[in-house]
């Protein structure tokens, strides 16, 4: 993608076929509103996304490729035809309202939690190292302990590979523009990245050259699928994060050459979590949006975490970062597109217990638009 100094409002080109309206993207964000106790996705969630179609571009929350990657209780799947069914209802309104959506691909790793594995009592990651603090949310909701996970046989590190392939099919068929890899927030990518949750000795660890073997194994058996072109294919990762229990200290050397690996794909963007406003390891210097677009070779690179409208701006303009993504404004801000546009003012945060705690529409669908207000208030 050649130079372009516009900012958040100017179109960009995903790629010749996917041209998305504005440099603004809706992050990913899980807010557990399937029904309670189902992972299906349903009308609730295809009006939230509605509401948000003319974000340049929306991202849906982590959803779950496998059984194996379940996790996190009433959060989205697609591994089966009725989850494609349903992603269906959600693609095609938000399409019919001139959105464009990718499909985020989450496996929990050793975030999830052997409740939600019953049969087999064990969660799974590329060690057997648990989150080292704070606790786990159970099939039922409630905060347990991290447990042990097992490390993943060679096996059954082929056959994970194989079901993010088929997830991301499975996207194709439900309508989606395309799919990210959730590589970020320690979730089993980024556990198979980073030396404080990988230790294996086999040639998934050790090595960055190894430690990056399960990532670009997915994104080579999605490209090898077919159901998307590598152009619909994005990448997430939080190189300075602490969420889920990581950060390393290779971190600043691992993530150029991750970037760097992934550069000859042309995949359709690496998304970066560089900002300092979710949580920060601190265990080596801080990686860039910027450090990242040159390991890209030029990528295309979307921003997130912390931004605000002027900040977004600069770093468009600058030429740093093609995109910019907003997650906890989009929360509270379903028409931050038209807010940004006309200098307005956003809504108050959503309180934290909106994030997953509530269920139905309160705290989801009912922030007021501010097109209506004026409207209400001229009339
Ligand atoms: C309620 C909530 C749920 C989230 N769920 C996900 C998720 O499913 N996948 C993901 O990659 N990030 C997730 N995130 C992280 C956001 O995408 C984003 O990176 C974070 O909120 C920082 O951006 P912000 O400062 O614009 O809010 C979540 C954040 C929040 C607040």
């Amino acid at each position: 993608m050649p130079y372009d100094p516009a900012g958040l409002q100017a179109k960009f080109l995903i790629d010749d076929d996917l041209e998305l309206s504005n440099r603004i993207v809706m992050g990913p964000m899980t807010r557990a509103r399937c029904d309670p106790g189902t992972d299906i996705p349903n009308d609730l969630m295809a009006q939230h996304y509605t509401q948000r179609a003319t974000a340049g571009l929306i991202i849906t929350e982590g959803t779950q490729i496998s059984e194996q990657a379940i996790g996190w209780k009433d959060a989205p799947s697609i591994f089966r035809q009725e989850h494609v069914d349903a992603w269906k209802k959600v693609t095609s309104s938000v399409h019919e309202s001139g959105g464009k959506i990718f499909l985020q691909l989450w496996h929990l790793g050793r975030q999830s939690h052997s409740s939600f594995h019953p049969s087999t009592g064990e969660i799974v990651s590329a060690s057997d190292l648990p989150v080292p603090s704070g606790t786990a949310r159970d099939a039922n909701g409630e905060h347990v302990p991290y447990e042990a996970p097992r490390p993943l046989t060679l096996e059954e590190i082929r056959t994970t590979v194989q079901d993010y392939a088929n997830a991301a099919r499975k996207s194709k068929e439900a309508g989606f523009d395309g799919v990210e890899i959730h590589g970020a927030n320690g979730y089993l990518v980024d556990q198979f990245l980073q030396t404080c949750s990988n230790v294996r000795t086999d040639e998934y660890g050790g090595s960055m050259e190894n430690r990056v073997r399960f990532l670009i194994e997915i994104v080579e058996a999605i490209i090898a699928d077919g159901a998307f072109p590598a152009s619909r294919v994005g990448v997430r990762l939080s190189p300075n994060g602490a969420y889920g229990g990581m950060g390393s200290s290779d971190n600043d050397k691992l993530f150029p050459y991750v970037a760097e690996r992934l550069s000859k794909y042309g995949l359709a963007y690496l998304h970066i979590m560089d900002g300092v406003g979710f949580g920060v390891h601190g265990l080596c210097p801080l990686v860039t949006c910027m450090d990242m677009k040159m390991a890209f070779k030029g990528g295309t690179i979307i921003a997130n975490v912390g931004l605000t409208k002027d900040v977004a701006e600069g770093m468009l303009r600058s030429g740093a970062v093609d995109l910019a993504c907003f997650g906890r404004p989009y929360i509270s801000n379903p028409d931050l597109v038209y807010r940004f546009a006309n200098d307005l003012p956003l809504n108050p945060d959503a309180p934290y217990e909106a994030w997953w705690h509530m269920k139905g529409a309160e705290g989801y669908n009912d922030f007021p638009f501010a097109e209506l207000v004026d409207e209400k208030e001229a009339n």
